[in-house]
């Protein structure tokens, strides 16, 4: 007897009519057509069962913080990290395991099942460290959620940081982050990069660090972190976040750095609603998008993920926990509108990102984790269209989410009573 079956699924990969057989909390069969005894039993009426969404680069000790203590005038990144530094001293764990717990509730209910949050470790007191251990111990049922130290004032350039970022690592804090373009030149950035990694690689640590968030084309630290990635061995298990400089660099560098960093197995995160915000803040006109090159990245054989970074904090005073309005961003920012582009624009918010965090257990074969998500659309280009509802969200195979199917009555005069928001062709019916 199986706990769960869900009947008449579409998958992300484009197979229709399949089922997926769930007992205890594993898929243990998906087979086009299959029907067999189970305690529930759901159809899903040709919807899309995708993988749960991955985020890959968060800040939640930011999170909900919009406003406190005032708003972020300039929009820039640099008036961010000076807006954070005024919250800092005022922070409270309550407060802050408060705003996060909200947070990962939002994320549920749309279907965001895996984040990788970044902390600010270069406080000594590592208030924030001790909050977000507490978080991902409460949301552990029902969100992975791992933790990255990130020296927000610069390893080198603030005393006493790299001391702190190591006593987060002693507490559980999983992977080694940076920011080697905040350092106070481009030579302490790169030794910032050489010192991370070297600490990541004695302690077996993964590494994510933000690396070349900035216009500035000469900000080429994305080089160092793929050097050393190769060097220490850490080929795989490196991701460069943001790379916004990338966006600016020149062409000829560029067609030498994609293979560099496509050799040293070095993954990429880029966070479209914010890159396109924050950055170029310093044109007048054309303004740059500010992007990584996403699509180039993607061709280079690069791993490329999407992430949210931030929802109404110092940087970003809006955001849902969304990971298809991410998805929908980065589609129209890196210009992906081919069939092929908006179907890898939906693999860099699902399995690039849970390739990034080293997921395990992540997709929809036999042996992976009955924790996925059932969309009011059709395809993945449907969802990203429609940013659709998440009818259902599972978690090892118990229901932790559900919303009703969106619907609007109508009363126009000669018109369909209702309107799905759906494409031209028939619907699946809203039987669920
Ligand atoms: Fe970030």
């Amino acid at each position: 007897m199986l706990d769960l079956l869900i009947r008449n699924a579409t998958l992300p990969d484009g197979r229709t009519s399949m089922a997926l057989a769930v007992r205890d909390g594993k898929i243990v069969d998906v087979k086009e057509g299959l029907d067999a005894p189970a305690h529930e039993t759901v159809d899903a009426t040709g919807y899309l069962l995708s993988p749960h969404f991955v985020d890959p680069h968060f800040h939640m000790d930011a999170t909900l913080s919009y406003g406190l203590p005032r708003v972020n005038e300039s929009g820039t990144l640099l008036e961010g990290i000076a807006l954070w530094g005024e919250l800092k001293p005022t922070l409270k764990a309550d407060a802050l395991i408060a705003r996060a717990l909200t947070y990962c509730d939002w994320a549920v209910a749309k279907g965001l099942l895996a984040i990788r949050s970044h902390v600010d470790t270069s406080d000594a007191s590592l208030l924030a460290v001790d909050a977000l251990l507490d978080v991902k111990k409460q949301v552990a049922p029902y969100i992975d959620l791992q933790l990255v130290a990130f020296p927000q004032d610069g390893a080198l350039r603030s005393k006493g940081c790299v001391e702190n970022l190591k006593r987060a690592l002693d507490k559980g804090v999983e992977v080694v982050g940076g920011i080697p373009h905040f350092e106070r030149t481009m030579a302490e950035g790169a030794a910032s990069v050489k010192l991370l990694c070297e600490i990541a690689a004695e302690r077996g640590l993964l590494v994510d660090m933000h690396c070349d968030e900035s216009d500035d084309p000469l900000s080429r630290h994305i080089e160092t972190l793929a050097f050393e990635a190769q060097r220490l061995g850490l080929q795989g298990r490196v991701n460069g976040s943001h790379c916004t400089s990338m966006h600016s660099m020149d062409n000829y560098y560029v067609s030498k750095l994609l293979p560099l960093i496509a050799e040293s197995g070095v993954s990429v995160v880029a966070n479209p609603l914010i890159n396109i915000t924050l950055q170029g803040r310093h044109d007048s006109y054309p303004k740059r998008r500010g992007m990584t090159r996403v699509p180039e990245l993607m061709a280079a054989g690069v791993n490329v993920a999407f992430g949210h970074d931030c929802v109404m904090d110092p940087w970003y005073s809006l955001g849902s926990g969304d990971m298809l309005e991410v998805a929908h961003m980065g589609l129209h920012v890196a210009q992906m509108t081919s069939q092929k582009g908006m179907r890898q624009c939906f693999d860099a918010v699902t399995v690039n990102a849970a390739r990034v965090m080293h997921l395990k257990g992540y997709g929809l074969e036999v042996g992976c984790d009955a924790s996925f998500v059932l969309l009011q659309a059709r395809d993945p280009v449907e969802a990203i269209r429609l940013r659709a509802n998440r009818l259902k969200v599972w978690k090892t195979g118990r229901l932790i989410a559900q919303t009703p199917p969106v619907l609007a009555q109508l009363s126009l005069p000669g018109r369909p009573s209702v309107c799905s928001f759906m494409s031209q062709a028939a619907s699946p019916s809203a039987g669920l």
